[in-house]
């Protein structure tokens, strides 16, 4: 098949779309991020890619913590809000209807309405050009009752993820197979 040369981007899709929340109390806001991802399992690491002019990359360096909340499906339209609207200019939190809830190891809240919520302490921050890379260390996950199945593990269909991919939120679905299932006869 023929191959069509692109400029270098980082090309990667689908990737996380995902609200972060940063700061404390008043000061509390909310951004969206795509540029997420999972970093090391021993000690769990997450990065999150946040350029400098963000208002929120000030309260994440001035507080050393922030909150990875996982929108579902229904949430997409807030996500995109967050995502356009600064904390300089706007309470976000009160423009979607959002609910900061205390987290259970951070000072910094979580997003209530959020099914998933992944509480990150600040561990190191490399600056890497228009973006700077946050390496949180995850300190608690919080999962709503309503997305885990009988046996307490996260239910994928009940959590409704949705992925971003070149300027499109799109569903995830169909699924293809389980960890191992090539060689399982
Ligand atoms: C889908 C989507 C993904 C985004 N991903 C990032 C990102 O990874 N890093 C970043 O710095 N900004 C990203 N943004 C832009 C910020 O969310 C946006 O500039 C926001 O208004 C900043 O809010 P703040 O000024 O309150 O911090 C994204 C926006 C959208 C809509």
């Amino acid at each position: 098949m023929a191959k069509v040369t692109k400029k270098p981007t980082t090309a990667l899709y689908p990737v996380p779309a995902v609200m972060v929340s940063c700061g404390v109390g008043e000061r509390a806001n909310i951004i969206t991020l795509a540029w997420v991802g999972t970093l090391c399992s021993k000690p769990p690491l997450v990065g999150i890619g946040v350029r400098p002019s963000r208002h929120s990359h000030g309260l994440i360096k001035e507080f050393g913590e922030f909150v990875i909340n996982l929108p579902s499906a229904e949430q997409a339209r807030w996500l995109d809000y967050c995502g356009i609207v600064s904390g300089r200019d706007e309470d976000k939190w009160a423009a979607c209807g959002f609910t900061p809830a205390p987290a259970a190891k951070v000072q910094t809240p979580l997003i209530a309405e959020c099914l998933v919520n992944i509480e990150c302490r600040l561990q190191q921050t490399l600056s890497l050009g228009s973006h700077d890379l946050f390496i949180g260390e995850v300190a608690a996950v919080q999962m709503d009752e309503a997305v885990l199945d009988e046996r307490g593990r996260l239910d994928f269909d009940k959590a409704r993820p949705f992925a971003y991919s070149s300027g499109e939120y799109r569903r995830i679905g169909e699924l293809l197979g389980t960890f191992g299932y090539s060689k399982k006869k």
